[in-house]
């Protein structure tokens, strides 16, 4: 038996503002099947997660029930569904409430890995990597090195800084942390006025060092309609290399 368990927390209940598909883009189609459908189907089959807690839209809770229910590739018992929150902030918070209290913990060591539903094109060798490296240092996030130069600008649109590329790295997900560790970090700040897009930020605001692993350029989150066509190119490639065994 394992001396650790893994929950994948998987925050899916926002609203794909910026995808202007008018609906959450969880449900878009991406190969065949949605992008919901991608990342259960994923998460389930990695024989090192423990159990999966998926952030749903309060709106959507019937249709996400119905969906792994009815869906004969997915296990209903390896998945608890939690409600989301305004922010992303709050849907993770509102998943590791619930895990407090959840009685599948059944070892010392807990972690928790967070990872957004809209990366489908995550490697599962890079969620082994991100657990591997969260035993040694507690707070593990996966980044790449910013392709752009990055700017700062001011209120009308002028440049005030042009930062250091080669220190800059773009965050992505998963994130994987001792369970206890970040359940105290976001304790500490669920009462400030700032809004954190990750969850390393939170534990970094709170003094916790943040080990960063590589990450892939593949593993973008699918955020504006672009993204879906190129989400579908990779999807395809990889279809076809595992078909012709290359
Ligand atoms: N998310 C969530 N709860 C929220 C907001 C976002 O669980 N209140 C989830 C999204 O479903 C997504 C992940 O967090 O899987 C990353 O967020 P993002 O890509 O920003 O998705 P949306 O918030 O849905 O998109 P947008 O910001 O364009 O509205
Ligand atoms: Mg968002």
């Amino acid at each position: 038996m394992e001396t650790y368990q893994v929950v994948a927390i998987i925050p899916a209940a926002g609203i794909g503002q910026r995808m202007h598909a008018g609906t959450n883009k969880i449900w878009l189609q991406l190969g065949g099947r949605s992008i919901l459908e991608h990342i259960t189907i994923l998460f389930q089959n990695l024989t090192f997660i423990n159990h999966i807690v998926l952030a749903v839209n309060p709106d959507e809770i019937k249709e996400v029930k119905d969906f792994i229910r009815k869906n004969q590739d997915l296990d209903s018992a390896k998945f608890s569904l939690v409600l989301g929150g305004a922010e992303r902030q709050n849907s993770v918070e509102n998943c590791l409430s619930f895990l407090q209290n959840w009685l599948g913990w059944e070892t010392h060591q807990r972690l928790a890995l967070v990872h957004d539903a809209a990366r489908v094109l995550i490697a599962p060798e890079l969620i082994h990597i991100a657990i591997e490296q969260c035993l040694i240092y507690n707070a593990v996030g996966i980044a790449v090195p910013v392709k752009d130069t990055i700017k700062q600008i001011d209120s009308e649109g002028f440049v005030s800084k042009t930062l250091d590329r080669s220190t800059l790295y773009a965050m992505q997900t998963p994130q994987v942390f001792d369970f206890n560790l970040l359940c105290d970090c976001y304790r500490q700040v669920a009462a400030l006025d700032r809004k954190f897009t990750d969850d390393c930020s939170i534990v970094e605001h709170c003094g916790y060092q943040v080990k960063l692993v590589k990450g892939s350029y593949e593993n973008f989150k699918i955020t504006t309609p672009e993204d879906l066509i190129m989400a579908d190119t990779i999807l395809r490639r990889r279809q076809s290399a595992s078909r012709t065994g290359i």
